[in-house]
């Protein structure tokens, strides 16, 4: 598995098990142990998905040793805030029966100048559990540049990955550009759009073309556009078609194709309207 690396030389391996809409349980253990077998080395949950115990247990189980994995996890909104963070970190660890992550993120920006300034607190304490070497990166996820500036106007430390829903016909292309040009990894989430954007008449022509399928088309679209896909799936065999995506190259007129596409597919949670 390929990596990209993080702006402070991190390694994160390109393609992530995304286990979001997967509940804590045997299924779930099952799925992550069957995604380590089929060759994923990145892994992301968040506390939210209520299913870090599973995780921890399949990566337990796997035995692939903890330093050749990547796991990632996310303070959710309701333990934003500096004490309320350190605590959900450590409950975070103790559920993922570990150590360290490889990379903390909070999941949700809060909104407005008020928001800016629980944003800044709960930063904070990431950067103080990055410091203490037990969250190896830290960034965001669901931020707009409007979120991200004035956060990075006042953080020590620069967030080093922003995860945002981005898939064809929803690539959020401001957000990906500003990222980029910050040195900030886009983490690709629902990069199929939750099987939303497969039945697209449009990618079904394009991956027909290159014998795949149109997961695979979406999972490849993200690698060549410089961000980094989160496909999940519970099915042993897509679980290892989604990995299928490094034996062939998509061309740039499709690749245009693909980029402008009209929107369609997205879940229509922005982070500026979202109610949880
Ligand atoms: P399943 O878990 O039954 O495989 P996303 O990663 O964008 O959230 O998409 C996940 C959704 O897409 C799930 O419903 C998953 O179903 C489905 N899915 C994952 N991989 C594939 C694939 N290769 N082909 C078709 N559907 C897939």
């Amino acid at each position: 598995m390929e990596s990209y690396k993080l702006n402070n030389g991190h390694m994160i391996p390109v393609i992530g098990f995304g286990t979001w809409q997967m509940e804590e349980g045997p299924q779930t253990q099952v799925s992550v142990q069957e995604a380590i077998e089929a060759g994923y080395r990145h892994i992301d949950t968040a506390a939210v998905y209520g299913n870090e115990k599973s995780v921890g247990l399949a990566i337990a189980a796997s035995g692939v040793p903890r330093e050749e994995l990547f796991v990632t996890t996310k303070v959710f909104n309701n333990d934003r805030g500096y004490d309320q963070t350190l605590h959900a970190f450590d409950q975070s660890l103790e559920r993922l029966a570990m150590e360290y992550v490889d990379l903390y993120l909070i999941h949700w920006p809060a909104r407005g100048e008020a928001g800016a300034k629980v944003n800044y607190d709960t930063w904070r304490a990431l950067e103080k559990v990055y410091k203490e070497g037990r969250a190896k990166a830290i960034g965001v996820s669901n931020f707009l540049p409007h979120h991200l500036e004035p956060l990075m106007e006042k953080a020590t430390i620069m967030p080093m990955a922003d995860q945002i829903e981005h898939h064809p016909g929803y690539n959020q292309q401001e957000t990906v550009d500003f990222c980029h040009k910050h040195n900030i990894v886009v983490e690709a989430w629902s990069p199929l759009g939750t099987g939303r954007v497969l039945a697209s008449q449009e990618l079904q022509e394009i991956a027909g073309r290159y014998e795949k399928s149109v997961a695979q088309l979406c999972i490849r679209w993200c690698l060549q556009g410089g961000t980094l896909p989160l496909p999940k799936s519970t099915n042993n065999e897509r679980i290892r078609e989604n990995l299928e995506v490094f034996d062939f190259t998509i061309t740039p007129e499709d690749m245009k194709t693909i980029n402008n596409l009209p929107a369609f597919g997205s879940s229509g949670l922005h982070p500026d309207k979202i109610n949880f």
